[in-house]
């Protein structure tokens, strides 16, 4: 397989592992991607509530994130990681962006939302910025933006419709001929030649070692995995989280749309996660007590989750995951994410072991 160049730094193999909020990738799943040759990558979802429950003392968002970065160094012999930093954690956006330019991470991956401002938070020095996109318009409006603020994108992650977590296509689009990663992948690599050539990772449905030859012979520079890397040994998924993703079949993976993610995107799941099940049934209160997807109200100010309102359009995500790791499940049941390669998944392995998979010749 060839090298992944990102911003003067060499990514023997050219496998990025996936941010997964919450809990799922932390530094223990990050370090052992990288010392694979791999991308590792932390999400920084709720790291505050993670380390404060880690160390029984209390961390706010930017010292989390500059602990967990630290960490993930330490335990990694010289790989590269990174940092998922969603859009639309806003509340926390800028102060969670300035914490990993100051640990000094490879590179900050945004999505969950278009990561407009990113360039102008702070002086990202060496550390490269890489915007999720799932389309070539969306990458077009990211670049012209960035250049007004004097920067290019390092590398861009492209995912389609067939990821886990949150997609960024409407319900009606996901399913449609022109989505699909790899129709949607020609159109991307052309805009990001537009932009400084700069590398296209592609992302959603790539489990096994055909996947990622195909989709590179396609043009992708590297492939960003998740699902597979949310059942390794090393990831931050309970037990039943993993247990789950092992047994489900193909039709009770589903995309959760109202009910669904309070921030607007379709959020792909396992149908019978025990969260779920409970969040159709109108009647159940809602349980958000968190503030992580906050919108802003009429005075602007950012107040307002629609799953602290109600529970029939949108469930408590934040709460829902971060039970699937093994947090918070006093307060809630928990939610479990996937892709839609979740029904491939037949056992947990470790890091290196999918990684002996992936790349043997
Ligand atoms: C459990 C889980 C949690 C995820 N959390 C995030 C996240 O917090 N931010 C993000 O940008 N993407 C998130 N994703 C998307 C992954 O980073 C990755 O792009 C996607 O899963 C790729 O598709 P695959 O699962 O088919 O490999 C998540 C995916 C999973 C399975």
């Amino acid at each position: 397989m060839k090298v992944l160049k990102i911003k003067n730094k060499e990514i023997k193999v050219p496998i990025v592992q996936g941010g997964m909020g919450i809990g799922v990738s932390l530094y223990k799943l990050a370090s052992a991607v990288a010392n694979e040759g791999g991308f590792g990558v932390i999400s920084s979802a709720a790291l505050d509530k993670i380390l404060s429950k880690r160390y029984s003392k209390q961390f706010d968002n930017y010292s989390a994130i500059r602990k967990e970065i630290e960490l993930a160094k330490h335990f990694s012999k010289s790989g590269s990681m990174g940092i998922n930093i969603m859009v639309a954690l806003q509340k926390d956006y800028e102060s969670s962006v300035k914490a990993a330019i100051d640990e000094g991470v490879d590179a900050i991956i945004s999505g969950g939302g278009l990561p407009l401002s990113l360039p102008s938070i702070k002086n990202p020095k060496d550390t490269a910025l890489i915007p999720i996109v799932s389309s070539s318009r969306s990458l077009e409006l990211i670049c012209k933006k960035w250049e007004k603020q004097g920067y290019r994108p390092d590398a861009c992650i492209l995912e389609g419709p067939l990821a886990g977590g949150h997609l960024g296509f409407r319900v009606e689009d996901i399913d449609k001929e022109e989505n699909k990663l790899e129709n949607l992948l020609p159109k991307v690599k052309e805009t990001a030649k537009k932009y400084g050539d700069f590398p296209v990772i592609a992302a959603g449905g790539i489990f096994d070692r055909r996947d990622i030859d195909n989709i590179m012979k396609l043009g992708a520079d590297g492939v960003q995995m998740g699902t597979r890397f949310l059942v390794a040994e090393e990831s931050g998924a309970s037990m039943d989280y993993k247990q789950a993703v092992i047994n489900v079949k193909s039709e009770n993976i589903i995309v959760a749309y109202r009910p669904g993610s309070p921030c607007g995107f379709p959020f792909r799941i396992i149908k019978n996660s025990p969260m779920y099940i409970s969040a159709i049934k109108k009647n159940r209160k809602p349980r958000c007590n968190m503030g992580y997807l906050l919108m802003r109200d009429n005075e602007g100010k950012l107040t307002k989750c629609s799953a602290k309102e109600e529970n029939y359009q949108s469930f408590c995500i934040c709460n829902g995951l971060l039970s699937s790791s093994g947090y918070n499940s006093e307060i809630e049941e928990p939610l479990y994410t996937v892709g839609v390669v979740a029904e491939k998944v037949t056992r947990i392995q470790t890091v290196q072991e999918i990684f002996k998979e992936l790349t043997l010749n």
